[in-house]
């Protein structure tokens, strides 16, 4: 399976990305987690990410995908992977669409899930107080919600016109979302 998992921040797609992962065997790529992961470790890549990341805004395009395709160059994504916040941009799409054309493949589903507004913010301001994520101030949710809508929504318009797009309510417990996640998925064929 090639998947993506996207939805606007606090959505529940980390959450959710272990499960479906899990369930397909396939290995969950999430790029706020690389970029983390880097920027927890000081490298030349994640002194660069964090400057975008702490203000809410987009790593640039040129950066994550050329990240996104060396990790998908890997041994552990040959059978099929599922991305979690990647792509958000169209030229970002474009990419992706390359990259999975290289390997004589093609992207089986994209699963959007949609959450309330006031409800991300509450998910993001209650991780606040115990994760301590640099990106989850008030100011900063406030405008990774406006980059989402403004970049990274109208992808939803471009795989349902592929007829690939898989649309879940995010709302409620997590078991419940995980259930309505597989039954969608349960439906497509696998490549
Ligand atoms: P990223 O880490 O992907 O952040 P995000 O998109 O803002 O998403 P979150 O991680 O905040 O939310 P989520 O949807 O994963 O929800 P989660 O499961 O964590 O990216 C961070 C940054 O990296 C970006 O802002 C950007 O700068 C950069 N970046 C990443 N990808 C990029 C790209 N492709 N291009 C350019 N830049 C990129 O859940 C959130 C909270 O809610 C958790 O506390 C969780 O426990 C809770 N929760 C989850 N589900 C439920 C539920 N059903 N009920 C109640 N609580 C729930």
């Amino acid at each position: 399976m090639r998947l993506i998992l996207m939805g606007p921040p606090g959505a529940g797609k980390g959450t959710q990305a272990r499960y479906v992962a899990d369930h397909f065997g396939v290995p969950a790529i999430s790029t706020g987690d690389i970029f983390r992961a880097n920027v927890s470790q000081g490298t030349p890549l994640g002194v660069e990410a964090k400057r975008y990341m702490d203000a809410g805004e987009y790593v640039p395009d040129e950066v994550t995908n050329l990240m996104v395709r060396n990790r998908i160059d890997e041994d552990d994504a040959a059978p099929g992977f599922l991305l979690d916040g990647y792509p958000r941009t169209l030229a970002q799409v474009t990419e992706l669409d390359g990259m999975i054309e290289f390997t004589g493949h093609r992207l089986d589903a994209v699963v959007v899930l949609t959450v309330d507004s006031e409800e991300l913010v509450q998910r993001l301001l209650q991780r606040a107080q115990t994760d301590g994520r640099a990106d989850d101030t008030e100011d900063v949710i406030r405008r990774r919600q406006e980059i989402y809508l403004e970049q990274t929504e109208p992808l939803i318009g471009v795989y349902r016109e592929r007829g690939i797009l898989v649309e879940v309510d995010g709302m409620g417990e997590v078991d419940d979302v995980t259930a309505r996640i597989f039954a969608a998925l349960d439906e497509i064929p696998q490549s």
